[in-house]
């Protein structure tokens, strides 16, 4: 079996809790019977989730509150991780940017690597041990439909979810056999605070449903490709055109389409 027992010794790690599609995934999580460690920077939300999903579930629910932009911070969480038993790490946390690479905060650009890629990295080194030796784990990396091709006016994000794409996949294979498993969730639009954050809410909700998938479908998809120890997770028709768009589509041609778009996008 891909996803571990639900047992209250052990925890289900998930960065980015406090919205969104982390969010989801800590709800589905705790209704399956699942403890939690949840991480993120606004405690107040997290305490508002853990309180919730405490009354609910009667689930184990802990926080962890950090910046994992914060080398200092992160290194913290990582040695805290080998004193718990994780049975489960969603690798979710993170956030975009767009516009043009020498307009953009070059602070910003770089905690944009840190956490949608770095922090990825970190975490999952530090609990694969564990996982391994106990012949029992899941991990999920959410990367992004952004990761399977450059793209012009959001060049930080693809390039970091590239990373988190490709290292997902490439775990995936390499465990085969040890117990533990790897499953990339690649969404495309997803109805979050996303947008909003990266400054392009003007475009929420453009092309309805066909474009735009909730939080909730995408968090259930990726659980049930956990379970199934599935390579990949795509939720969305406009998702799985877009990867195979992303993929296949000649740089020449998608290159000049993409710029066009994305660097209109910003409010
Ligand atoms: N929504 C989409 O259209 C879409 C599409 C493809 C991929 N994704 C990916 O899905 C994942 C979840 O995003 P979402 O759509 O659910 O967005 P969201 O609602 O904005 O949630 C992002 C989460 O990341 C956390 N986070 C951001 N910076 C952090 C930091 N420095 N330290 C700790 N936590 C941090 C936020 O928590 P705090 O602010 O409380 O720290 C929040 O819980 C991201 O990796 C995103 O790239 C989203």
């Amino acid at each position: 079996m891909a996803l571990p027992k639900a047992n209250s010794d052990f925890r289900v790690v998930i960065t980015g809790a406090s919205s969104g599609i982390g969010e989801e995934l800590a709800k589905q999580f705790a209704e399956m019977g699942y403890s939690l460690l949840l991480v993120a920077r606004r405690v107040d939300k997290l305490e508002q989730l853990a309180h919730s999903l405490k009354q609910k579930h009667a689930v184990e629910v802990d926080l962890y509150p950090c910046d994992l932009a914060d080398r200092q911070a992160r290194s913290k969480l990582k040695a805290f991780l080998t004193t718990i038993q994780v049975s489960v790490l969603c690798n979710n946390a993170g956030f975009a940017t767009f516009g043009a690479l020498q307009e953009l905060d070059p602070e910003r650009e770089a905690e944009e690597v840190e956490v949608n890629a770095v922090t990825v990295h970190d975490l999952t080194i530090a609990v694969l041990p564990q996982m391994i030796a106990r012949k029992s784990g899941a991990i999920l990396i959410v990367g992004s439909t952004s990761g399977h091709q450059p793209t012009p006016a959001n060049a930080t994000y693809a390039a970091t979810k590239a990373f988190a794409n490709s290292f997902a996949e490439s775990l995936h294979s390499e465990l085969k056999g040890t117990g533990v498993s790897c499953t990339l969730l690649a969404p495309g639009p997803t109805r979050t605070e996303f947008t909003e954050i990266a400054g392009i809410s003007k475009i929420e909700g453009v092309g309805g449903q066909l474009v735009w998938v909730s939080a909730d479908r995408v968090a259930k998809q990726a659980i049930e490709g956990m379970r199934c120890n599935k390579r990949i997770v795509i939720p969305g028709l406009l998702a799985q055109v877009q990867t195979v768009g992303g993929r296949y589509t000649p740089r020449v041609i998608l290159l000049p389409i993409l710029k066009h778009v994305f660097s209109r996008l910003k409010s």
